[in-house]
């Protein structure tokens, strides 16, 4: 197999050297941020977009990194991979305990780990099936303690399907990790910001590009019969761009594959950020 590039607190080294201490809090807590960071034709995608968030999900959890530190790691690990088209997963984590403890001390120092790898950015229709939000009240930070997203994705691909979309007191929040856009009656909608969802690089992207266009995108307040009305609906994350729903499991829904609505945002995504 192909050796993947690493990075651990500073060293870069194969992926499958690393090695991690049992008492690493990534490890006992999830007490963790991470990030992943596309590139397409050399040219990384709203890097400083993604290094804002990163810096903001350490804030938010009084993790001390280097974010200047953890920012050249991540530009050395796509020169050094030689990769055109990949990404980078990249987590710091608050570091490694004494002894398995709840309340951290203070001066233990962070752990940062990343890698590279060459990715397709392919856009694929997907199957979806809707599920209740189980989540943490705190979604906005985009931590690794994603269990909830797990145990959702896992039973969508038990039922056949390739992702979730989830929904908290009947309102429509995100996908299992990607964000929704669905169209009605001709007009664009994205649930809000809020301590519900991750603020989606790719959604934030996709909002500025098409209002530059003309197109404008509303971010609203939208329920499950809302989405069931749709006559195209989409996710968005870093590695999947837009990616068309085909089907949602169990419910008759008004579909239409390619769009004219879809067609046109996706033109103008791929125009503005994976053109050579
Ligand atoms: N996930 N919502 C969730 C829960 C996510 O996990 C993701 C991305 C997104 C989209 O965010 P962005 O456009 O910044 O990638 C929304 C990444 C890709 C992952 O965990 O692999």
């Amino acid at each position: 197999m192909k050796k993947i590039l690493g990075v651990f607190n500073g060293k870069f080294q194969d992926l499958d050297k690393i090695k991690i201490s049992p008492l690493s809090r990534a490890y006992t807590f999830s007490d963790s941020v991470y990030e992943v960071i596309p590139f397409y034709n050399n040219n990384i995608i709203a890097f400083e977009q993604h290094i804002n968030r990163l810096s903001k999900s350490c804030k938010a959890l009084n993790i001390k990194a280097s974010i200047d530190l953890c920012s050249d790691e991540i530009l050395h690990l796509i020169s050094a991979s030689k990769l055109e088209n990949g990404y980078i997963y990249y987590q710091i984590s608050r570091g490694v305990d004494a002894l398995r403890s709840h309340i951290y001390d203070s001066s233990i120092e962070v752990e940062t780990f990343g890698y590279v790898v060459n990715h397709a950015f392919e856009s694929k229709d997907l199957k979806v099936s809707l599920c209740e939000d189980i989540r943490w009240q705190r979604c906005d930070i985009k931590s690794t303690s994603l269990l909830g997203n797990v145990m959702s994705m896992n039973q969508s691909k038990r039922n056949h399907c390739d992702e979730v979309i989830m929904h908290k007191d009947g309102e429509i929040t995100e996908g299992g990790a990607s964000n929704v856009f669905f169209v009605i009656e001709g007009k664009i909608h994205t649930p809000s910001l809020s301590n519900k969802i991750l603020p989606g690089i790719t959604r934030e992207l996709l909002i500025s590009e098409t209002k530059k266009n003309g197109i404008f995108i509303e971010e609203g307040n939208y329920s499950v019969n809302d989405l069931l009305q749709a006559e195209s609906i989409w996710l968005t994350s870093s590695t999947k761009g837009l990616a068309q729903v085909s089907e949602i499991i169990g419910h008759k829904t008004k579909i239409e594959i390619n769009n004219e609505v879809f067609q046109r945002c996706n033109d103008i995504f791929n125009k503005a950020f994976l053109s050579s």
